[in-house]
């Protein structure tokens, strides 16, 4: 028998049709999990899975070069991919401007010396007067919220008023800096994001020079596949034409595609090899391998997920890993001890951390959604770091 249902998401009213077979065969699921959870809790079950010990370091990505003086002030900081990646390319971090509360609590435990500003009273971009920071600062980073250009959103552009490129612009316009770089998504590149990005973004930025790139996470070493589109920009012609737009240091091969190998061999022999999640995570060998599919930003899809799934074509492929991307745990002791269906292995935050190439040493403030809400937001720091050291290459004389 069918019986409708209403739902009620993002205030739009959408009606969906559910059988009670399925309605039964999602509450047994339910109830199985919750109950597996509570046992795991009581240290009922042994754990399934040894707990992993990983072999990509992220840090190996993207080494610390020295301090290069050029001061950098971060709007949209969220859990820090694009801080974490400017501070390991040498950068002098000046402030980080954030609304989210939780996010500027895990920038300042890691780095307590840094001057954050969060939450709706201090972090708010669209309060501040910029006119404070002229001439203190060389380059302003961002990402503005991607939700209004995301596929996974319903691409409003500027009629979104979560379109915060205003914003950025302001801040570059007043403060002037000798450049500036922007992330987003990939969705900002579709055809019908053309008049936006000459109107709001190239022709607001008049006073530079700007170049637009895409970039793919593991071509840098990161476990993902992951692209986004970078806006870099200069005041002087000198700096724009120094500038190199980042090249691939890295290159995944899928295990066991000789065809593929030998393409790569014959054009690609420079590049190191990316890890595939399992050997990233160090878990034991299954003969098959690949790149995470992209992990879901934190502000797409239900909230308060403990979930890293984006699509459900995501599901099949974390299946034929062996990887269970439900249920994220706070730590590695935790997802060992909660045996996952199919004796997949599940995941812990550190581990989504590191697919997403942030190294241990940086930790995130907040609760499982929330923490997996700052990976899912975030610039992959590594893809970061190799925009930062170009264009810190472009700046030196
Ligand atoms: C795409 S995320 C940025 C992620 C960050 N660049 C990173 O690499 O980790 C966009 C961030 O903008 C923040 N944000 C949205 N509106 C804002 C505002 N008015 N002022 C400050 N931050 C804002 C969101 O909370 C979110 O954390």
């Amino acid at each position: 028998m069918f019986v409708k249902q209403s739902v009620y998401k993002n205030s739009a009213r959408k009606e969906y049709d559910i059988t009670d077979e399925k309605r039964n065969e999602y509450r047994r699921i339910s109830k199985e999990s919750r109950l597996a959870k509570l046992a795991a809790e009581q240290g009922l079950h042994e754990a399934l899975h040894s707990i992993n010990i990983p072999l990509l370091n992220p840090n190996d990505l993207m080494p610390q070069l020295d301090k290069n003086n050029i001061s950098v002030l971060s709007l949209f900081s969220g859990g820090g991919g694009l801080d974490l990646g400017f501070d390991r390319a040498g950068y002098i971090h000046k402030a980080s401007y954030e609304l989210i509360p939780i996010c500027k609590e895990t920038l300042q435990q890691n780095r307590p010396h840094w001057t954050v500003f969060g939450g709706q009273d201090e972090g708010d971009v669209s309060k501040i007067n910029w006119e404070q920071y002229k001439g203190q600062i060389d380059l302003i980073h961002g990402g503005p919220p991607c939700q209004p250009f995301s596929i996974a959103g319903e691409q409003k552009g500027i009629d979104d008023e979560r379109n915060m490129w205003g914003e950025f612009n302001r801040a570059v316009n007043t403060i002037k800096p000798k450049a500036f770089a922007a992330e987003n998504v990939l969705g900002l590149l579709n055809p019908k994001f053309e008049n936006f990005v000459q109107k709001y973004i190239l022709d607001e930025l008049s006073g530079y020079k700007i170049v637009k790139f895409e970039m793919h996470a593991s071509d840098y070493g990161v476990p993902q596949i992951r692209k986004r589109v970078f806006f870099v920009g200069f005041r002087t012609k000198k700096s724009f034409a120094k500038f190199k737009i980042p090249t691939a240091t890295h290159s995944y091969t899928p295990l066991g595609d000789s065809q593929q190998n030998l393409t790569l061999s014959i054009f690609d022999n420079e590049l190191i090899k990316t890890m595939g999640v399992r050997e990233a995570l160090g878990l034991n060998d299954i003969g098959f391998d690949n790149l995470a599919p992209t992990i879901r930003s934190g502000f797409t899809g239900k909230r308060n997920t403990t979930s890293v799934l984006n699509s459900s074509a995501g599901q099949k492929s974390w299946g034929d890993m062996g990887v269970w991307p439900n249920g994220v745990q706070m730590n590695r002791n935790k997802a060992s001890a909660f045996p996952a269906k199919h004796d997949h292995f599940r995941l812990s935050v550190q581990d989504v951390a590191l697919i997403q190439g942030f190294p241990e040493n940086w930790t995130f403030a907040g609760a499982v959604y929330q923490i997996l809400g700052q990976i899912g937001n975030s610039v992959a720091p590594p893809v970061a770091y190799q925009v930062a050291k170009n264009v810190a290459l472009a700046l030196t004389d």
